[in-house]
């Protein structure tokens, strides 16, 4: 019998992704989402992939009886990953209790609801913002890093759920948990059915960067020219969202398995850093297409370097990192034509 994973936040954009590896994988899955960011449409995208519809539930995950009634519904539910959350930087800032409530409560009610419901396997969306900056010899990053002080509320509720899994699983609640810490997630769906779609104005760096060479945005801004870095703009370990997707399925794989460890972290990064400055400019190579930018102060919080060591990864999850740059952001870029096709933007 085919094996049924919980995606939360599954029509967002790693959440679509994931979904459709897990399909192409042989799992059954169940999206529940409440669309708070993002569109049902997704749902016709991701059966245009993999020819699978999956079954989806507008379902908000701090709802705990609605929550209840999806693991009733599906009683061969075995595995959950959790993306859903509230995940904009500045805004966590402005409203921390929103923030706090939204991504700490979803979480309680899954581990709450998963030895009820004989559910064993949870793989937690964290990310490398856990780290911090680094010192230089932690770069680049290895799970065994120290965790530093978060710089938002945001980041400060990816490392509080990290805590609230350990200590659950420590206190000896019959659950496994996979805690993938990503980097950062770029580019689209080969096919151009699924990608990222920003609210507004885009704060990551990839839609604002697509955006402009498709005139929407005037001009990119790059935050920053005098950082100790060598050409002086940021560093960091820009990851292909497929790839990205992928290592949900072998984590997967590996924590429902009853050999492995209980709790285990990985870092889901390249290994490869790459400054904003060479993005911008392999992305114009790749596309052929030219993007006005122009040099701006720094961006307050912006970490100034950083990039994963995913020897773990590699070795224990037996995942790696596949995609080249210039094709990663030839997908974005085929993305944002599709967007404009589409009428979207
Ligand atoms: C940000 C979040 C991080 C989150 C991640 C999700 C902050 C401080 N961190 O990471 O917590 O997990 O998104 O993807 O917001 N840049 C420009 N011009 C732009 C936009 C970005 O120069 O218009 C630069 C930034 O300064 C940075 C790099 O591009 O150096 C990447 O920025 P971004 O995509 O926002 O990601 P992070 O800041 O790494």
């Amino acid at each position: 019998m085919k094996q049924t994973i919980l995606v939360t936040g599954g029509t967002g954009f790693i959440g679509s992704h994931t979904t459709v590896e897990l399909q192409q994988a042989g799992y059954d899955v169940v999206i529940v989402d409440n669309l708070s960011n993002s569109n049902a449409d997704v749902v016709d995208g991701i059966e245009q992939i993999t020819g699978i519809r999956p079954a989806f539930e507008q379902v908000d995950c701090c709802d705990k009886a609605a929550l209840e009634a999806v693991f009733s519904k599906y009683p061969s539910l075995c595995g959950i990953i959790h993306f859903a959350a509230s995940k904009a930087v500045g805004e966590s800032v402005e409203k921390p209790l929103l923030y706090y409530r939204n991504n700490i409560l979803s979480l309680l009610n899954l581990l709450e609801l998963m030895p009820r419901h004989n559910v064993r396997g949870i793989i937690f969306s964290s990310s490398c913002t856990v780290y911090g900056q680094p010192s230089s010899q932690h770069l680049p990053v290895t799970e065994d890093a120290p965790i530093q002080t978060a710089c938002s509320p945001y980041g400060n509720t990816k490392q509080i759920n990290e805590e609230i899994i350990r200590d659950c699983i420590h206190s000896g609640s019959p659950i496994k948990s996979i805690i993938l810490r990503y980097f950062n997630p770029i580019g689209a769906h080969p096919t151009a059915l699924i990608g990222e779609l920003p609210n507004g104005v885009p704060m990551n760096l990839i839609p604002f960067v697509t955006q402009t060479a498709m005139g929407i945005r005037k001009e990119l801004k790059i935050f920053g020219n005098d950082y100790d870095t060598p050409d002086g703009t940021c560093i960091r370990d820009y990851i292909y969202v497929v790839d990205l997707a992928k290592a949900h399925v072998k984590a997967m794989e590996r924590v429902l398995d009853a050999h492995t460890p209980d709790i285990d972290y990985f870092n889901i990064g390249t290994g490869r850093g790459v400054s904003t400055y060479e993005v911008v400019t392999q992305f114009e190579k790749a596309t052929g297409t030219k993007v006005n930018w122009t040099y701006a102060p720094r961006r307050e919080g912006d970490i100034e370097k950083v990039w994963a060591n995913p020897d773990k990864a590699n070795n224990v999850l037996g995942w790696r990192a596949e995609a080249s740059l210039e094709e990663t952001l030839r997908t974005a870029w085929n993305w944002q034509l599709k967007l404009r096709e589409r009428g979207l933007m």
